[in-house]
């Protein structure tokens, strides 16, 4: 690929992540790592929603994407039934996006606990206490919820068996950037399970 310079530029496209990442924690308001996770039902249906990218592990080929939620929620579900997910990061400030298409298996172990006792603790324990997705009467059943658990788990709540880590890993990566008169670039890195990443410039 003769003409992949600048932003694109490298060999590695979770470095080239982690470097838009960087550039839009300078320049986004808030919530910079804000991905809208796909994901669809058994029957196809798909599903979006917002939330955050908190890892982007490794590199080349072993590289991937962890998230964390509640393994009951509607996406819980729709993930069990269909282990496959795609993302959007969309920065207004920087007028460029990461698309991205794989794989999903659960994080469920250490690296899922160390993230868990990093969050407040009223996020600790409001983990316990939603029981996200489900209907619920009203705010103040939660904020007794809250409560509860808290008299419960005490001020070292261990992480629930109901709720942890999502981990992506891409079979397809496509970086775009805004240019002059909608002649916007990008390039899109694919893979096959066993495969290198080939990479394909792409019309706008
Ligand atoms: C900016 C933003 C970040 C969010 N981050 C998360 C997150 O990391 N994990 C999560 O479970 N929900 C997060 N949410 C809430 C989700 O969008 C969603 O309401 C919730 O996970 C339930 O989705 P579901 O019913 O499709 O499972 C976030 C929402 C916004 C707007």
């Amino acid at each position: 690929m003769t003409d992949r310079g600048g932003i694109f530029a490298g060999d590695d496209p979770f470095e080239i992540v982690r470097s838009w990442m960087k550039e839009a924690e300078a320049s986004e308001p808030n919530d910079p790592n804000a991905i809208a996770l796909a994901t669809a039902d058994a029957s196809g249906m798909p599903d979006v929603r917002m939330v955050l990218l908190k890892d982007v592990d490794g590199q080349g080929e072993d590289g991937s994407f962890v998230f964390y939620t509640n393994y009951d929620s509607a996406k819980g579900q729709q993930l069990a039934q269909n282990a496959q997910a795609a993302f959007v990061m969309h920065w207004k400030s920087l007028r460029r996006q990461i698309r991205v298409r794989g794989e999903v298996v659960r994080e469920d172990g250490p690296q899922a606990d160390a993230y868990y006792d990093s969050r407040a603790l009223q996020s600790r324990l409001g983990a316990w206490a939603s029981a996200q997705s489900r209907p619920l009467d009203s705010r103040t059943s939660l904020m007794t919820e809250v409560a509860k658990v808290g008299l419960r788990h005490g001020t070292a709540p261990s992480r629930p068996p109901f709720w942890g880590g999502f981990r992506i890993r891409p079979t397809q990566i496509e970086f775009w950037a805004d240019g002059a008169f909608r002649l916007h670039d990008r390039f899109v890195w694919t893979r096959n399970t066993q495969s290198k990443w080939a990479i394909q410039r792409l019309c706008p």
